[in-house]
Formats: C-alpha cells, structure tokens, sequence
C-alpha cells in the first residue's frame, strides 16, 4: 500500500488552518512541506512554511514530512528540530563532498527524525548508492525542484525502477518517495516502478482531499 504526502506549498495563507483540518480527515498520511531558500531553487518559501510547520504540530497529529531544498542544509535541519518532523529529507546536489552528506545524516538522526536523500531529476542514483545504508528514504523528484503544478517527467521512471531493484537486491529497507507532477495517471506509472510514498500537491489541493487521496491510494 502505498503513503500519501500532501504538499501544501500552494495553500493561501486565509486557507491554511482549514486545509490542514480538512487533509486530517481525509487521512493525508504526511504534510510535506516544502522548504526553499531562494538559493538552491529561486523561489522563497521559508518563512510561510514555517509558519505552517507551526500551525500543524499545534492542531494536527499528522506527521511532518519536510523536504529541504536548501544550500544551508545544517541550518535548516537545526531549525526544525523544534518541529518534530517524521521525516527529513535535504539534496545530495547542495552536497560539497561526502563528509558534508554523511554530516547531514548523522545530524537528522540525532534530531530523532528519519533521513531522507533527495536526488533531482537528472541526479542518477549511483551517487545515492553509498548511503543507501545509513538512510531511510530517498526522495527521486519528478519534476526539477522549485514549484508546484508541473508536468511529470516520464524519464524519471526508470531511475525509480533501477533504484527499487538495487534496494531489492541489496537487501535495503528504504522507502522510495516521489515529488512532483503525481495525479492518478502518473501514480500508476511509479507505483509499478516501486515507489511507495507519493507527493501530491496541486492534484489534492485543487480538489476534493478525500476524493483524490482514495484515489491516488487505490492506485495498481
Ligand atoms: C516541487 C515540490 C513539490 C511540489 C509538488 O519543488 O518539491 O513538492 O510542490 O506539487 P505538485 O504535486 O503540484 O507537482
Ligand atoms: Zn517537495
């Protein structure tokens, strides 16, 4: 069965409160949350997804899953150690070198929250191969980072296909999370390639939550 993350990266400021009430009961399994810092991507979203971070550990139970599309990615897992999150996933691409990713790791795990790795969509997974051991999840994005509502890029596919035989063979316990461009169409196309925790932000959000949550959960 797969888990559904719902990004709300789209929601007006006036909606929130609503939004995260109503997602709750249409039993989102995660919020993902959608850190940017005008650096690694152009937009700038830190300050509202904090604010939102906030909102929800104040009137939900629904686990964060916050995705750090960020340079500075210490500073930044430091300051959601606050929020609890389920989840913590930053880019190998704001990576220096191996240390920095192994620094990273180690700093998420001592917050007491499971590490994820994102990879872009032109990263290829050998770079995430060595880690694959000390982490929980790796995020495949299915569209660059940086904003909401675009198209799923098809040549993701394989990379998640290649990915979920790698864990397979290696005997790994990872989750395999896709962001970007996830509707009932594409779903299909990732869950038979493996992955088991999808993003879904304008599909949701634009719609009835419950409706399209079933839908993207039912998906085979
Ligand atoms: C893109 C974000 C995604 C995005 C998902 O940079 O990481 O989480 O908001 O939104 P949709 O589902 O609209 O592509
Ligand atoms: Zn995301």
């Amino acid at each position: 069965m797969v888990e559904i993350s719902t990004s709300i990266l789209q929601v007006k400021k006036e909606n929130i409160i609503k939004t995260i009430y109503n997602l709750e009961t249409a039993h989102t399994d995660y919020f993902h949350i959608d850190v940017m810092d005008g650096e690694f991507v152009e937009r700038d979203t830190s300050l509202y997804m904090r604010e939102y971070s906030e909102y929800i550990k104040q009137i939900s139970t629904v686990p964060l899953d916050v995705h750090l599309m960020v340079s500075d990615v210490k500073t930044y897992i430091l300051s959601y150690e606050s929020l609890d999150p389920n989840i913590l996933t930053f880019h190998i691409e704001a990576c220096k070198n191996t240390q920095q990713i192994l620094d990273n790791i180690k700093l998420i795990k001592s917050i007491g929250a499971r590490v994820g790795i994102a990879i872009k969509p032109d990263t290829s997974i050998n770079v995430i191969k060595e880690y694959l051991d000390k982490i929980h999840l790796c995020l495949i994005m299915t569209v660059e980072p940086g904003k909401g509502g675009q198209e799923f890029l098809t040549k993701t596919a394989n990379k998640i296909k290649e990915l979920k035989n790698y864990i397979d063979e290696n005997n790994l316990d990872i989750d395999i999370e896709v962001d970007g461009g996830i509707n009932d169409e594409t779903a299909k196309i990732v869950k038979q390639n493996g992955a088991n925790i999808l993003v879904s932000g304008s599909y949701i959000i634009n719609h009835s939550f419950k409706e399209q949550i079933e839908k993207l959960r039912k998906v085979n």
